[in-house]
């Protein structure tokens, strides 16, 4: 068995292209993720996918960043700025998995403090699974962990939230209300076309419990590494400091930059479905596994010149190449959320006011018109619990 690593950023995109290989980065992580969209191969990944692609349409997007999306962050973030302080980390936590949960379709009836506590401390556990293959700890108690939080997801959250979906469907049947009383969530389409995408209960359970950690996980380690490198380059490049804050544009650009340097995955990992020949030249097999290499990839000097490895938001991207890299992916487990977190790419006749930004944007510029700023008193702390180099805890100061 070999294992075979692309750093090569064209040769990365054609790797993740080939249909013949099949996604292999979360095996470690099967108690949770063995038979979730982003694990599932050929057909079967195709029809579930077109199934919940049916809620991350452009469109619903787009409303949602304006209509919806502003009074959830402003009202997240109002006990901070009374207190002038919050933690990045568990700020883009709180924000985020409220998001992700409505995309999912995970109620929250109670609205409390500690009914948000509990569902971050399940989706932090989720987020193990996706790490397993990367953890440094003991892999079985970490499973045992893991478990133990699906069970109280399925009982505190899942069924309830299942079952007012399943009552909602029913009502729509006998003509008692309409399509748009439904909420638009995943839940509720793979529930409704079931006869097309067959989906047993508890892997329902695993899908919806997977949408919440790929939507927020991701976002969050995404957002805190921005505003880390925003911090920095508002230091050495103060002429910079305004624009932050006054073009959106900019900002959207400057987040782009940091997600191709911080891809929240740092690697992809696939195993061939038969032997095949790598755009590397290497010849694969189904033993074999193919590691590929997301970081150094968004870091190829052929591609994002002589200084890819450092941050500047005012780089020159190649046409045809995404500002952020390979970080969402691309083939068959391209991102679903792409357009979501990361907004739309702007055109030159693009007016700032009315353009997609994405939420990671979003929550930066609502913070940098609040005067963000690291506390000088409490650096940032990285997690050193994987190799991914996330921030446990970032504080920052808010003008009050
Ligand atoms: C900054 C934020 C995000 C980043 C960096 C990110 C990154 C990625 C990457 C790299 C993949 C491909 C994995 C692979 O090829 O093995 C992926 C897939 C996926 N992402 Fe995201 N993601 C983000 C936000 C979101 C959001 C907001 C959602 C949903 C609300 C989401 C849902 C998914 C799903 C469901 C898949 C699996 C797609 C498939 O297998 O067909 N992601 N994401």
């Amino acid at each position: 068995m070999a294992s075979i690593t692309v750093t090569d950023y064209k040769q990365a995109s054609d790797t993740l292209r080939l249909t013949d290989l099949r996604q292999s980065l979360y095996d470690e992580g099967a108690i949770l993720m063995e038979k979730v969209l982003v694990n599932l191969h050929g057909a079967e990944h195709r029809t579930r996918r077109n199934v919940e692609a049916k809620v991350f349409r452009r469109d619903f997007f787009h409303w949602y960043e304006r209509e919806i999306f502003p009074a959830t962050l402003n009202e997240t973030l109002r006990p901070y700025l009374n207190a002038g302080k919050l933690d990045l980390v568990d700020f883009g936590f709180r924000v985020m998995m409220n998001l992700t949960a409505d995309f999912a379709g995970v109620d929250r009836p109670k609205r409390t403090a500690e009914e948000t506590a509990q569902l971050l401390r399940i989706l932090r556990t989720f987020g193990k699974a996706a790490t397993l293959g990367q953890a440094l700890g003991n892999r079985d108690e970490i499973r045992a962990e893991i478990s133990q939080a699906l069970l109280e997801f399925d009982t505190d959250f899942f069924q309830a939230s299942l079952k007012r979906r399943q009552g909602l469907l029913a009502q729509l049947e006998h003509g008692e209300i309409s399509e748009d009383d439904l909420p638009r969530d995943v839940l509720v389409e793979l529930l409704r076309n079931r006869s097309e995408a067959p989906i047993e209960p508890d892997v329902l359970m695993k899908e919806i419990g997977f949408f919440l950690l790929a939507g927020a996980f991701t976002s969050i380690h995404t957002f805190s590494h921005a505003m880390h490198e925003i911090f920095c380059w508002r230091v050495s490049h103060p002429e910079d400091a305004q624009r932050y804050r006054d073009d959106p544009l900019f900002l959207q650009k400057a987040i782009h930059e940091s997600m191709r340097l911080h891809p929240s995955s740092p690697t992809a990992g696939r195993r061939p479905t038969c032997p095949v020949q790598l755009p590397t030249g290497d010849q694969a097999t189904p033993a074999d596994h193919v590691s590929v290499d997301l970081l150094s990839a968004n870091r190829d000097p052929k591609i994002f010149g002589a200084d890819a490895a450092d941050y500047c938001p005012h780089r020159e991207i190649p046409r045809g190449i995404g500002p952020y890299g390979l970080s969402f992916g691309t083939g068959m487990h391209a991102c679903i959320g792409l357009n979501l977190a990361a907004g739309t790419l702007p055109k030159a006749d693009t007016v700032a006011s009315e353009h997609q930004l994405g939420t990671v944007t979003l929550i930066a510029r609502e913070l940098i018109r609040h005067g963000a700023r690291p506390d000088p008193e409490q650096p940032g702390v990285v997690d050193r619990s994987t190799i991914r180099n996330n921030w446990a805890s970032y504080p920052i100061l808010l003008d009050v």
